[in-house]
């Protein structure tokens, strides 16, 4: 029976096994820990993963990204946002979303569930070409806010990659769960209080937890389902796009394919602005023959998105006040999710709280740790230590 926990993100989707020597992040074709949830539909053939990024700018408009966005949503619910996407889109029956795009040189629609099962699919191979097993057992990681409809349709997407969930698990508590398990010094006096901030690619989830020694209680959970890394991509690309329609008097937003590019490459200047106090970027004919200049500090970025990072606190206040405790309470802020790392929210925390953030846990693994441990808990082949976990 296979034991292994799946964290499906807007970006990037990580899966981990649980073996008797402990859990461990399998790897995927690239040796990378984290997969693109891509899936991208050529002349011949589907490539998924890090092969259907590498297509991403090649095939544009048949290449599916962030679909774990538009699990369940009605059509009307997330227009702006579809957008805002290279694939077109159109209203399905019941209002639901339909991806129009092009594979073997015709014509097709795809539901979001469905794009979902490929990745599933595509995730399950990783995982049994590591493990030279067949596997079908399995928790995955969902965020907190998710409806029943969503989870639902989690389940329908996991039945067409021949997955068996034993359970859905909130990404909050697989952290906590992956932190509690392997917490050594707990002290005896009451419970040790930790806050968990992700901050992924498209939302952020705050999950509060109390930890003693064999069982952990998970006080509150809160979210903000719409602030996570692409808004401070976002937030790069009207400053750039104002920036060169003022210098070379081009209009990025008209042309869709220099829109893309232009978002790739603020991506990566604000990856550049979270070590260097400065970015450069450059492109190469953007629109027609034009090469675009320009740079950045990372005092102008967080001025730009002063809004965004005062977000972040909102939702931290709200797990705080629900949980009833005061914030001396708190042991620690632990930081996960790799939208987390902009130095900006670490300041923005550490006033707010009056102490550090950590960093313990991998940012990028624990929810797909946390979820291997659960089902670790529930499966018969692993004797797993015993702890409790109080929902
Ligand atoms: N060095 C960095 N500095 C700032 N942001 C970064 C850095 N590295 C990655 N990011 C951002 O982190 C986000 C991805 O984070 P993560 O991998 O945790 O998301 P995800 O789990 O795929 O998404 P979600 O949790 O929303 O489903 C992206 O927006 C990416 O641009
Ligand atoms: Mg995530």
């Amino acid at each position: 029976m296979s034991v292994i926990g799946f964290d499906i993100g807007n970006e990037s989707c990580v899966i981990a096994a649980a073996r008797r020597g402990g859990v461990e992040v399998l790897l995927n074709d690239e040796l990378k820990s984290e997969t693109p949830a891509v899936v991208s539909f050529g002349e011949k053939q589907r490539f998924f993963g890090s092969a259907g990024a590498a297509f991403a700018a090649a095939n544009p408009k048949s290449t599916v990204s962030q679909i774990k966005r538009l699990i369940g949503k009605l059509y009307k619910e997330v227009e702006g946002e579809l957008n805002l996407l290279p694939f077109a889109t159109s209203e399905g029956p019941r209002g639901g979303i339909l991806i129009e795009l092009e594979y073997l040189k015709t014509k097709w629609t795809f539901t979001p569930v469905e794009i979902l099962g490929m990745l599933l699919k595509h995730l399950k191979q990783i995982t049994e070409k590591n493990l030279q097993s067949p596997v079908v057992d399995c928790v995955i990681g969902i965020p907190s806010y998710f409806t029943d409809l969503q989870r639902r349709m989690y389940l329908d997407a996991a039945l067409i990659a021949g997955l068996k969930p034993l359970r859905l698990m909130h990404d909050g508590t697989a952290i906590a769960l992956g932190y509690g398990m392997y917490m050594a010094d707990l002290s005896d006096s009451g419970p040790t209080n930790v806050m968990f901030v992700d901050i992924g690619h498209c939302d952020t989830q705050v999950t509060l937890a109390a930890f003693e020694p064999g069982e952990m209680k998970i006080l509150s959970h809160s979210f903000d389902q719409n602030l996570g890394g692409r808004d401070f991509d976002e937030v790069l690309f009207h400053h750039f796009a104002a920036q060169f329609n003022e210098k070379y008097k081009i209009d990025v937003y008209a042309n869709v394919r220099a829109s893309r590019r232009l978002r790739t490459s603020c991506k990566k200047v604000k990856k550049v602005l979270s070590v260097y106090a400065e970015a450069p970027l450059i492109i190469e004919c953007l629109i027609g023959d034009i090469d675009v200049r320009g740079s950045i500090t990372r005092e102008e970025f967080e001025n730009l998105s002063l809004k965004l990072l005062e977000r972040v606190m909102i939702p931290c206040s709200m797990a705080l006040k629900d949980s009833g405790l005061s914030v001396d309470k708190l042991y620690t802020i632990e930081l996960v999710g790799k939208g987390s790392r902009i130095p900006a929210i670490t300041r923005i925390l550490t006033m707010f709280f009056e102490k550090e953030p950590t960093r313990t846990l991998n940012p990028c693994e624990s929810v797909a740790r946390g979820c291997a441990l659960r089902c670790a808990m529930l499966s018969p082949t692993l004797l797993v230590r015993d702890y409790k976990v109080f929902l």
